[in-house]
Formats: structure tokens, sequence, C-alpha cells
């Protein structure tokens, strides 16, 4: 059995005392820690203060992190200083950072192997365009990304990493792939792992569906057998939304 898992990603919104009210408003209201993992992705600045104050139900990710240990990267935060502040999770290869912040396949896999050895634990993303689900390439774009990703990557770390399956064309747009359409992509991504690794490793890793996820798509997401969660934007900024889609998930 799969822990289900609730991320919400932040993105670049709320300053410190909006985050810490929304913190305060879940707190007691999130299910239990052996029920689901409820996780928000805050903007680094801060993680550290969310941390101290997350309560026992909730974990805390960061969105990014660099893959170097320390250098002339002007702006950037190392793998060690994101550890110290003591969350968990990070996201690793968001569509958004490819597009806007040149992230590659490549830096996505030195990222996750940077953050598996400060012992922080990857949401690896990945997902077509629209496009290239109009061409037909879906399966091709999420193997060169999934192959890519977890180069070099034993499967003992498996257990620390989650995978988000996130269609570009879904992202803030309001158009939820339908749950067959996302259900056949995670599946198609575990049997990537079971390639890559073996078939209980694919059976046992934690793959997210991201993209539009609202309250009102939750349940019907979640009901799919590959599916073990969602990775949410707009509909985590709101703390009545995210206990919804955090209950509705176990
Ligand atoms: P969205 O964002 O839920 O607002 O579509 C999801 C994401 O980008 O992770």
């Amino acid at each position: 059995m799969r822990k289900p898992v609730m991320a919400g990603n932040w993105k670049m919104n709320k300053t410190r005392d909006e985050a810490l009210e929304f913190i305060y408003a879940v707190s007691d209201k999130l299910p239990a820690q052996n029920q689901l993992d409820s996780i928000i992705c805050a903007p680094a600045i801060i993680l550290r203060d969310l941390v101290k104050r997350k309560g026992n139900s909730l974990k805390i990710g960061a969105q990014n992190v660099h893959f170097a240990e320390s250098g002339a990267y002007t702006g950037e935060i190392s793998p060690a200083m994101l550890s110290t502040t003591g969350v968990e999770y990070v996201i690793i290869g968001h569509s958004e950072r490819r597009a806007y912040f040149n992230e590659t396949d490549e830096t996505v896999n030195l990222k996750i192997k940077a953050a598996l050895a400060n012992d922080l634990k990857p949401i690896i993303c990945c997902g077509e365009s629209l496009e290239e689900r109009e061409t037909g390439k879906t399966h091709e774009v999420l193997e060169r990304q999934i192959t890519k990703a977890f180069e070099g990557i034993t499967s003992e770390n498996l257990s620390n990493i989650i995978i988000a399956y996130e269609p570009i064309w879904a992202i803030g747009t309001g158009k939820v792939a339908s749950d067959e359409m996302a259900d056949e992509a995670c599946g198609y991504i575990r049997s990537l792992i079971a390639k890559l690794y073996c078939s209980l490793c694919a059976e046992e890793i934690r793959i997210l569906y991201g993209g539009s996820v609202s309250p009102k798509s939750v349940s019907g997401l979640m009901a799919q057998p590959n599916i073990d969660g969602g990775l949410v934007g707009g509909a985590s900024l709101k703390s009545d939304s995210f206990i919804e889609l955090c209950n509705k998930a176990v």
C-alpha cells in the first residue's frame, strides 16, 4: 500500500505573514501523518519559519535547489543550506523552471543527486506540452525525462523519491487531464520505473498527478490505480481548499 500524498506548490506566492496565517489555519485540520503526507512547498525565504511552526501533520518542502555544494552562483541556494532549514522535500524540474530558468534533463538529474546526498526528498516533475501530446509524443517525452532524471540513482533511494506527472497544458489553465488520461500517463511512468529498476520498485514508488487539481477533481483522480496524490498550485493557496484536498485524498 502506498501512502497518499497531497503537496501544495505555492510558487512565488505569499509573504511571511500570509504563510504563517495559512499554517496556523490548517495545522489541526489535516489528516494524521500515518494516513497522508501533507506537504507545502514554499518560497525559500520563509522555509525556516514554516518548519518551526508547521505542527505535527504538515511537512515542508522547497521549490528548487542548486546542484553545486557551494560557489559562484549568485542568487542560488545549495542543498546543504536548504537542508539546514529543516525542510524534508524539494520540488525538482518543475515545468516552469524548465521553461523560464533553463533547467534541462541534465540539471534535473544533478539536482536530484545533490538533494539525496543532503537528506532532501525530491519531488521530480515531468510532463509533456500540448503540442507533444497532440503529436503523439507523450510517452517519448516521459521516457526521456524519467530515464535521464534517474541516471545514476540507485534503487535504495527510491523510497525517498516522489514523481509528479504534470502535463504542461493542464498547469494553471483550469484544464485537468481526464482521470483516465492522467492514470494512463502515471501507469506508463510506473512501467518505466519497472524497466529501470524492478517491478516491486514500480509498485512502491509514489506518483502524483498535477495540473489544475481542485477539491472538485481530486476524488476522481485519487480513485485511479496509478495516482497516489496531487501536486497542486492554485488550489493550495487557500487554507480551506488545501484542507479539503488533504481530507479527500485519504
Ligand atoms: P496548478 O499548478 O494546480 O495551479 O495547475 C500545479 C503545479 O504547477 O504544480
